[in-house]
């Protein structure tokens, strides 16, 4: 199990008092009402139970929970949608850039109000995660690779399952990498390079003379350790807090049977290693807090680990070495963190700014001119800041 404590949930199964292991990845706090639900129960009437705090123990067809859970999300979409036509309408009638962050903070708000609301319903596994429900599907596979092996039964939000169900996926069928002809298979809880814009710059860019050693800091799947060991680093020591990303890096190198890049879990660099000539890192881009472990890759509060990093990095660093940042500028358009702010942050550390490459991402979200921070998101630009000691 990778839960640090076991937390039990008691609950009434008809007559039946019981306690029952509690499995939230997400973080949600075990439910404080149970009821039990099933192929009877109405979209309307669990939403309901859901709104006002109530979990529903899943009866019925495990298919049909699977369209509840649809059924669901279509409300509070709706809900949503409201809330946020009524925000984006007053924002335009006071100023609209001065209204951006309270959007993003709406934004952030609702989406943990949803998963909230989509996780009160609710799944009991037996021991090795087997589901007794008519027309499950073989679950153990998929549950043990996300949350480790489980010899008790548990309780489990179906959101939570789904999304073990997705990860087994993704890491199986892997994400194409077309710029490198290879594709990358991410694990689950681990940062999924489906956006990887950034692959071209950090090709792009001319590795430093000497390039014998280099560090990738927060290193995920892999991936940047990989370009940095196919383009001709002779060793490269990639770190990473999260064991999840670790043991998918591992999987990833093995793969691609890279044996020049070493692993360790870190907060932040490498212990015990000789200076290196390049360190490259993509740290989580969005300064706000994470309201799950899940999005750890995502969010820094008060840009953490960015800071850390530049502030570390040059004690790191060899003579004529290079510091690789790759950093999408969204906070800046969110108005979340300013340009000088960033520049200032090398400055203090020691770093001069050698050369910046841009891209432009491509993704949905970008395209997307129904969201309130369209403005801000199409307007977003990752770069490669390759980075020198003073
Ligand atoms: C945006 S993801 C980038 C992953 C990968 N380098 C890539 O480009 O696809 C950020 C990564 O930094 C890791 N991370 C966050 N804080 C860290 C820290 N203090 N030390 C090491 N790694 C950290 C996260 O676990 C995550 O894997």
């Amino acid at each position: 199990m990778l839960q640090t404590e076991k937390q039990y949930v008691q609950w009434q199964d008809n007559e039946t008092t019981r306690n029952t292991l509690w499995l939230s990845e997400s973080n949600q706090p075990p439910p404080a009402r149970i009821v039990i639900v099933d192929d009877q129960t109405t979209a309307d009437e669990a939403y309901r139970f859901a709104c006002e705090g109530t979990s529903m123990l899943w009866r019925g067809d495990f298919h049909n929970a699977r369209q509840l859970l649809q059924a669901l999300t279509r409300r509070i979409e709706r809900t949503e949608q409201r809330k946020i036509s009524k925000a984006t309408k007053s924002a335009k009638s006071v100023s609209d850039t001065a209204e951006i962050p309270n959007l993003f903070h709406q934004q952030r708000l609702a989406q943990a109000q949803r998963a909230r609301v989509l996780s009160r319903l609710l799944l009991e596994l037996d021991a090795g995660y087997v589901s007794r429900l008519r027309r499950a599907p073989e679950l153990s596979a998929a549950c043990t690779a996300a949350f480790g092996e489980l010899d008790e039964p548990c309780l489990i939000s179906f959101r939570d399952l789904q999304g073990a169900l997705g990860a087994a996926q993704w890491r199986e069928k892997g994400v194409p990498i077309s710029a490198l002809e290879l594709s990358i298979f991410p694990h689950y809880g681990v940062f999924a390079p489906t956006r990887h814009e950034y692959v071209q710059l950090m090709l792009d860019a001319a590795l430093p003379d000497q390039h014998e050693l280099a560090f990738d800091i927060g290193t995920g799947t892999g991936l940047l350790a990989i370009i940095l060991a196919q383009r001709g680093v002779k060793q490269v020591v990639a770190t990473d807090l999260n064991p999840r990303a670790l043991a998918c890096a591992a999987d990833n190198l093995q793969r691609l049977e890279l044996t020049s890049v070493e692993l360790q879990q870190a907060d932040l660099f490498p212990t015990q290693q000789p200076l290196a000539n390049l360190i490259v890192c993509n740290p989580p881009w969005l300064p706000a807090k994470p309201s799950s472990p899940l999005e750890y890759a995502v969010y820094d509060a008060k840009s953490a680990m960015l800071r850390g990093f530049l502030q570390g990095a040059p004690k790191h660093l060899a003579p004529q070495g290079e510091v690789w940042l790759i950093l999408s500028d969204l906070a800046e358009h969110l108005q979340l963190r300013t340009r000088e702010e960033l520049l200032g942050w090398f400055a203090e550390a020691g770093l001069t700014v050698k050369y910046r490459l841009d891209t432009q991402p491509k993704h949905g979200r970008s395209q997307d001119e129904s969201d309130p921070l369209y403005a801000a998101r199409s307007a977003e630009v990752t770069s490669l800041w390759c980075l020198c000691p003073q």
